[in-house]
């Protein structure tokens, strides 16, 4: 049986990009043949995070956009990383046997040391914690704890997979076979983009919000760069940011229509309008279901508990079995 796990580091408030890439992907996968575990990183999180209060309205925002764009709590383990306290005791022994050269060529970690490099930094190290090194094997021992078949994910974690591959091989190699090798699943090979062109992050401060009203919707559409071609004028929608963004969600129907009202020289104000529209519709239903879940944070908490306590039927006993295999046992 396929058993399927995919988590998301609550490092920003959900995004249009984190719903077409991460969220939506991940629920499209699952179907009743498969078992499923979908979580919220928040011991990842903290890495980034380093405001407390963030942190947990960070955590609770990405666990009620899933949970809005239609995860359902019955049929998935739905948890938060920091209930499962297996994973963080499993990181430790993976990291015994673990080469530490195999997170040096990590790219997270790499980009962090280029980057002191870059700076003239003397200690090429500065600044970079431990947790960000050992990132990609807390995210092994994520995928290894349940003992994941396979993991949806970005093309840019597809590096994690191999990593934690790696590491799964060389615990079957050494203790036995006891982990699957697990795969990486890549469904979306094109990169959602932001309002200025390049990828959309958190980081870049371009980012078109999943969660916020209609209003705030409409302002960060209406920022989507275009250039200075006046109405009337053919437009070209080859490269054209705001039809990037467009056909990242739209039907091939929608996105036929509007490559023909590029043509037809439609203003930038009105094209953005009809972007606008379309995605205000598209996200209605999860926008509703979202101020449901807002006022009942409560009942988001019982979710999560009880995602933790399904998951730990599996991981407790998983790790009781490990520790066997290494050589950790009651007399
Ligand atoms: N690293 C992933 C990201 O930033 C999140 C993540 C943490 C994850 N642990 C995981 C994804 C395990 C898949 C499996 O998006």
């Amino acid at each position: 049986m396929k058993r399927i796990l995919t988590g998301i580091t609550p490092s920003g408030y959900p995004h249009l990009g984190n719903y077409i890439g991460a969220i939506k992907p991940s629920l499209d996968l699952l179907d009743e043949k498969c078992e499923s575990f979908l979580f919220i990183a928040d011991l990842h999180a903290v890495i980034k995070v380093s405001d407390p209060n963030k942190l947990e309205e960070l955590s609770t925002a990405i666990a009620m956009a899933w949970l809005a764009s239609g995860l359902d709590p019955n049929t998935t383990s739905f948890y938060r990383q920091s209930d499962v306290p297996e994973i963080t005791e499993l990181a430790w022994l993976l990291s015994c046997i673990t080469e530490k050269g195999l997170l040096n060529r990590a790219h997270a970690y790499k980009a962090a040391v280029d980057q002191n490099n870059e700076s003239g930094k003397k200690e090429m190290d500065e600044g970079i914690s431990l947790g960000l090194f050992s990132y990609p094997l807390l995210m092994a021992s994520d995928i290894l704890t349940p003992n994941a078949t396979h993991v949806p994910v970005g093309k840019d974690q597809q590096q994690h997979l191999e990593i934690t591959r790696d590491i799964a091989e060389k615990f079957n190699s050494r203790y036995g076979k006891f982990f699957n090798v697990p795969e990486a699943v890549i469904q979306n090979e094109k990169t959602v983009l932001g309002t200025d062109g390049r990828k959309m992050s958190k980081s870049y401060n371009n980012i078109i919000p999943l969660l916020s009203n209609e209003k705030e919707l409409r302002k960060s559409v209406m920022k989507i760069v275009t250039n200075s071609q006046e109405p009337g004028e053919k437009k070209e929608w080859k490269d054209n940011t705001l039809f990037a963004i467009y056909s990242s969600f739209a039907s091939v129907e929608k996105q036929e229509n509007m490559k023909n009202l590029f043509e037809d020289g439609i203003g930038w104000g009105d094209a953005k309008q009809k972007v606008f529209e379309d995605l205000n519709q598209m996200l209605l239903p999860i926008r509703e279901k979202f101020m449901e879940l807002s006022n009942n944070k409560k009942f988001i908490e019982e979710i999560l508990k009880s995602g933790a306590e399904k998951v730990r039927l599996q991981t407790v006993p998983a790790l009781k079995e490990v520790k066997k295999l290494v050589g950790i046992s009651r007399l």
